[in-house]
């Protein structure tokens, strides 16, 4: 049996030993006596009755450690041409002092900070500072619209906003104060105090109840860590559902550093001292683990990269950072990789840097697609990782373990499970499927550490959304098979959420902005194929019987009302009107078989569809208006 075998089996087969023996890696406060428990709904609990705080964990305790002196941070913003690096030591006093703002702001234990930042690393120490004080921080992506924001406001229910005066994207600069003005507006739940971290690049104004950071900050005490318990929540961090209205993903503290720390040695293979470079944002559980929280726990250097991987300025974006900061294992979503693929395809930016320190590099957020696993395994000397995991489970349910033992890596698939958790292919019936046959991906309980304890005030939600599909089973939500040799291979999401640059967006709630313009009778929103974005999402609407206006402006609204409700991120930019849609005779929209159309495969008439012809409609409008691949598809005799 494989090193890797031997610790995947003593993961599931006694998960209460294992974990305490990972547990081990953290500086508690009080050691869990109780390692793995369950609430009423036999949900799992972690280390019930220990004691710590994560800021302690990642800044404090490297700092007692002798680790003062090594960058924590290093920012990199072309975007704003700086640079700067903040050690362990003026991290911890950066933190505690806006920390003691916060505590000036009446915020304690237990209270929900929201914060709408940029990739700057007060976005950070807002975080840690949250954490020390035992608050909940919920962390917005600075790509959503006021209305998304409200949402969040309205569910959380923060005592304080924090907001940086501005983003900047590659060309623009885009205002945030007044988004964040406009979400407060719009939610009835109206936080006591917003922070603004005014930035040059555009200093927002600032009303009643509005703090300035620097001033909040200048005679502020240090605040002290707060010990919370193992299970009380680290975080909200809201993620896309199948309906309008996002989930709010709970994180506990102990669990979750736990696990961050175990997956740092386990799959990143790093040590204190290394360089982590995770590209990605804050506002992604991406961010969130291998940005803010693992690197530190760890007592590595995390970068924060204000920039994108092309355009600021070129292709080489990466390859320069790599070099720069020595990077040993770099992170990023296999989109970037095609943006880059695009502009330099013989990747000829390269030659210009020693990109030598780099020891692995990790793809996720969604399937790294085997011409893109190509190129870069052609490229570079280095192990390519594809590892998959979900904003629920908070770190990687499955990947290529090179801290216990690298496998040959396939083209397409994630490898092998990870110690704890338990993955299970099920078919409709709940039986385990063979090898090679496609099924609902599902996490037999117990959830290892780290990964959900619930959905922010919707118990009943957690349960039926993940939970009541296969009793005893966490249900992913994607669809994949494991093959003769036990590589587990993700195909996709089997449910309305899409995955567009790697942003995860719910076509349900696309369909809900859609539906609600007074002109249209009924309408469809999928997701389909793109060649950079992975996927792209795209309107079939209906209009009500006497709309006599004109298409094109309509399909101009539609665009707009999507980009202001949910943000430019959405990418809703191709709207179709017909006059059917394929339905079954119980009235439900054949979605996946358009999907199937746009995406230029062949397609035969189920037998269980009302009416043959609105297929063949659908498919000619989609060829008509060169949607996505549709030319390709071809109707077959069945
Ligand atoms: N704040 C405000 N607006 C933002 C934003 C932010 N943080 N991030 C993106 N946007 C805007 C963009 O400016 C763009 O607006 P536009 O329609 O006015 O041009 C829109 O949202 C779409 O952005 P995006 O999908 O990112 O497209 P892009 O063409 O700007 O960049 C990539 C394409 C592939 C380079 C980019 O998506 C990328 O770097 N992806 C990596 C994904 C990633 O990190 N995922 C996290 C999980 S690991
Ligand atoms: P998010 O919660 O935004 O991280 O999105 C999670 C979803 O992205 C998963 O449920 C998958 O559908 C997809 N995903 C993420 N990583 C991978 C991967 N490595 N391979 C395949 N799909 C992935």
């Amino acid at each position: 049996m494989s090193l890797y075998q031997q610790t995947y089996q003593q993961s599931v087969e006694n998960p209460e030993t294992f974990w305490a023996e990972q547990a081990r890696r953290l500086p508690w406060f009080k050691f869990p006596s109780t390692i793995l428990s369950y609430d009423d709904q036999q949900h799992a609990r972690w280390f019930d009755d220990g004691e710590l705080n994560i800021c302690y964990a990642a800044i404090d305790y490297h700092v007692e450690q002798g680790r003062g002196d090594q960058p924590a941070i290093l920012w990199d913003s072309p975007v704003t041409q700086t640079k700067q690096a903040i050690t362990y030591q003026a991290l911890r006093d950066r933190v505690a002092q806006f920390a003691g703002g916060l505590a000036r702001l009446g915020v304690t234990k237990g209270d929900r900070v929201v914060i709408y930042m940029p990739m700057v690393p007060e976005a950070l120490i807002a975080m840690y500072a949250c954490a020390r004080l035992g608050a909940v921080h919920s962390v917005v992506f600075g790509g959503f619209a006021p209305h998304e924001l409200a949402v969040r406001i309205e569910d959380a229910e923060p005592k304080v906003v924090i907001a940086a005066s501005c983003g900047i994207e590659v060309d623009k600069v885009l205002p945030y104060k007044p988004i964040v003005d406009q979400a407060i507006s719009l939610s009835s739940f109206k936080p006591d105090a917003c922070v603004v971290f005014q930035r040059e690049a555009h200093r927002a104004e600032l009303h009643e109840g509005d703090h300035d950071w620097q001033t909040l900050v200048a005679d502020a005490p240090f605040a002290d860590c707060v010990p919370v318990k193992a299970t009380d929540p680290l975080y909200v961090l809201y993620t896309s559902g199948t309906t309008g209205k996002p989930k709010g993903v709970m994180r506990d503290t102990g669990g979750y550093a736990v696990a961050l720390a175990y997956s740092m040695e386990a799959i990143y293979a790093l040590n204190p001292g290394d360089v982590m470079f995770t590209a990605s944002d804050v506002g992604w559980v991406v961010g969130h683990s291998y940005i803010v929280y693992a690197p530190l726990l760890r007592g590595c250097t995390t970068i924060v990269y204000e920039g994108k991987p092309v355009k600021t300025p070129d292709a080489g974006g990466f390859w320069r950072l790599i070099d720069e900061y020595k990077v040993k294992s770099f992170f990023t979503a296999p989109t970037a990789f095609r943006a880059i693929k695009k502009e330099d395809p013989d990747a000829k930016l390269l030659a210009n840097y020693d990109i030598s320190s780099l020891e692995h590099l990790y793809v996720a957020g969604e399937r790294l697609d085997p011409p893109t696993f190509h190129w870069l395994d052609d490229l570079l000397d280095v192990p390519v990782i594809d590892h998959w995991w979900q904003t629920e489970t908070g770190w990687p349910i499955a990947a290529n373990l090179p801290g216990i033992e690298s496998a040959p890596t396939k083209a397409g698939s994630a490898t092998f499970p990870v110690p704890g958790f338990n993955v299970q292919i099920l078919d409709r019936d709940g039986e385990q499927t063979d090898p090679m046959q496609q099924g609902s991906v599902v996490i037999k309980q117990p959830l290892p550490p780290g990964c959900l304890t619930g959905i922010w005030r919707d118990p009943q939600r957690f349960h039926s959304a993940y939970m009541a599909a296969y009793p005893g089973y966490y249900l992913t939500g994607d669809g994949g098979y494991f093959d003769e040799e036990g590589y587990l291979f993700i195909m996709g999401r089997t449910d309305d959420v899409i995955n567009v640059a790697g942003h995860r967006l719910s076509t349900g709630e696309m369909e809900e902005i859609v539906g609600a313009h007074p002109a249209v009778a009924e309408c469809a929103v999928i997701g389909i194929h793109d060649e950079l974005k992975g996927q792209l999402p795209i309107g079939l609407v209906i209009t009500k019987d006497g709309f006599d206006g004109d298409e094109a402006t309509l399909e101009a609204e539609l665009i707009s009302r999507v980009r202001e409700h949910i943000g430019p991120i959405a990418c809703f930019k191709q709207v179709l009107v017909v006059n059917r849609l394929p339905k079954t005779r119980s009235g439900k929209i054949l979605r996946k078989l358009l999907r199937n159309i746009a995406d230029g495969k062949s397609f035969g008439i189920p037998s269980t569809i009302d009416d043959p012809t609105s297929l063949e409609d659908v498919h000619a409008a989609m060829c008509e208006r060169s949607v996505g691949a549709s030319g390709q598809a071809k109707s077959l005799d069945v």
